[in-house]
């Protein structure tokens, strides 16, 4: 059966509503914090309670729609047939302990693969950023313009200091020169708004060597729709099922980029 993509969008943007009002009126209450993999990779009982209310309102209303979910409520997936929610709860769980502001909830809405509907939910600033393909990327009512192509020279570009020191994914020397060239660096700890923020020409670049699909599945989808590229570190495909290193800019600043600093993949 074909995905109507209208209705599937009117549900999803009532349901990431919903969710952030929820988000909002916990935060004066205290968070029950626990860690995974590491010390620092932390996650919240409202990152659990947020997932888990997707998956009660998706599967309520599309029993045959798949979800992909970082906190493994959703189903295991190792194709992308039919529609695929990819959902990240709340990215930028630190910002959202530490801060309470700087972290969104991030929706991709995917069928047999390819990107329909992108949301970014700047849940603090009632910001909704709302991708639709061939349809534009609108910040709540206001439509964004197209990316504007910066040089090196003239550009922010969102990078991790973790980068540039000796770490298991990249050389320091690779990106090193990259961050002397440009304007200036950025670092914001949530991949979605760093998306966001390419879209909105806030930040010209986003550079990182690991991201989970749900960082990624709706900021990647309105970079593109304004015209930018989204790839991998080598300018290859990203892949929605795995992990992956992901550089995403305006087309013109993606190729200075991609030939002068990234070699084109030579590394
Ligand atoms: C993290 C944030 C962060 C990025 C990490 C992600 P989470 O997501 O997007 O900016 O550097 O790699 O895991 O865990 O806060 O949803
Ligand atoms: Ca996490
Ligand atoms: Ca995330
Ligand atoms: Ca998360």
């Amino acid at each position: 059966m074909k995905a109507d993509i209208t209705e599937i969008n009117t549900y999803a943007k009532q349901w990431i509503k919903e969710a952030g009002e929820r988000i909002r009126a916990s935060f004066p209450k205290t968070l029950d914090i626990q860690t995974k993999t590491n010390a620092n990779d932390l996650v919240t009982n409202i990152d659990r309670e947020t997932e888990q209310f997707f998956i009660e309102k998706i599967k309520g209303t599309y029993p045959d729609h798949r979800i992909l979910g970082e906190e493994g409520y959703g189903d295991k997936l190792d194709e992308l047939e039919g529609v695929v929610w990819i959902i990240d709860p709340i990215d930028g769980t630190i910002n959202f302990i530490h801060q309470q502001r700087n972290f969104a909830i991030s929706i991709g809405i995917y069928v047999d693969g390819v990107g329909e509907i992108g949301f970014i939910y700047d849940v603090v600033h009632d910001e909704l950023y709302h991708a639709v393909k061939g349809k534009g990327v609108h910040m709540n009512e206001e439509k964004l313009p197209k990316l504007k192509n910066r040089k090196v020279s003239e550009a922010i570009i969102a990078l991790n200091a973790t980068w540039i020191t000796e770490n298991r994914r990249l050389k320091p020397e690779l990106l090193a020169p990259l961050v002397r060239a440009a304007r200036g660096t950025r670092s914001y700890g949530s991949a979605a708004m760093e998306l966001v923020y390419v879209a909105t020409g806030r930040l010209d670049a986003y550079i990182t060597p690991r991201l989970a699909p749900w960082d990624i599945a709706a900021g990647i989808l309105m970079v593109k729709e304004l015209g930018g590229v989204a790839t991998n570190l080598r300018g290859g495909p990203l892949n929605m099922l795995e992990e992956n290193s992901v550089f995403v800019a305006s087309s013109g600043l993606h190729a200075e980029i991609m030939k002068a600093y990234l070699k084109s993949g030579e590394w």
